[in-house]
């Protein structure tokens, strides 16, 4: 693509969303939340009765699914969905159907189309290694998987949902196997990727180091 993508790569729940929207509001930059698209097509197949081990049918889904993002908002077939894609059972869905060659190659031209001026943030686990590889800063972050599960916590009390801390550390360790062990494009650092481990940090340094980054590749 002609403009400039930062890709942000990680885990569950390393803080990806928070980092690329700061990032994105300071360069006044679009943001892409793969994540979301993968969630949408997961949450399709449940409304949809489509079982969820059968590839072919995951992959119908995804080739029709047609999402719209508006003002922070998220619809599906005219529906909000905003909060009902940020559920586990959803997140844990989603990772099982990501896993699907098809299912990533029916999102792949979506993702793309999202690369407009004056720029793009994209968040996800292969942003910087399949979808947008001419990335001109890739980003993997990180964080440990106590922190991340505190962090999920948080987002999912902030949204009424309850929750209970040693269930997430296993739900986010098991996505987070699944996501490293597929073959088609696992989570790992992309090729050039610059490592950045949030642990310690607050989201604002986090998202400055991003921005000094960004600077410092220009
Ligand atoms: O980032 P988020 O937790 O919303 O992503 C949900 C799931 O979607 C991940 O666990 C992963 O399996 C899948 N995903 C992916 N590639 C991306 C973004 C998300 O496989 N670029």
């Amino acid at each position: 693509s002609q403009v400039d993508v930062i890709a942000i790569d990680g885990p569950v729940a390393s803080g990806k969303g928070s980092v690329s929207s700061g990032v994105a509001k300071a360069l006044d930059f679009h943001v892409l939340d793969s994540g979301a698209l993968y969630r949408l097509t997961a949450l399709a197949c449940m409304n949809q009765c489509v079982d969820l081990s059968d590839a072919a049918a995951a992959e119908k889904v995804a080739q029709s699914l047609n999402p719209l993002f508006k003002d922070g908002k998220i619809y599906l077939e005219g529906k909000e969905v905003t909060d009902a894609i940020r559920t586990e059972e959803v997140g844990l869905n989603a990772s099982k159907i990501a896993a699907y060659p098809g299912v990533r190659k029916a999102l792949f031209e979506l993702q793309r189309r999202s690369a407009v001026a004056p720029g793009l943030v994209a968040d996800g686990r292969d942003m910087g290694s399949v979808v947008f590889p001419e990335a001109r800063l890739k980003i993997f972050l990180t964080a440990s998987a106590e922190s991340r599960a505190k962090r999920r916590y948080n987002q999912l009390k902030e949204k009424g949902i309850s929750s209970n801390i040693d269930d997430l550390v296993s739900d986010l360790k098991d996505r987070d196997r699944r996501d490293m062990e597929r073959s088609v494009a696992p989570l790992k650092p992309a090729e050039g990727a610059r490592i950045l481990d949030s642990s310690g940090l607050t989201l604002q340094e986090t998202i400055d180091l991003v921005l000094a980054w960004y600077r410092e590749s220009k």
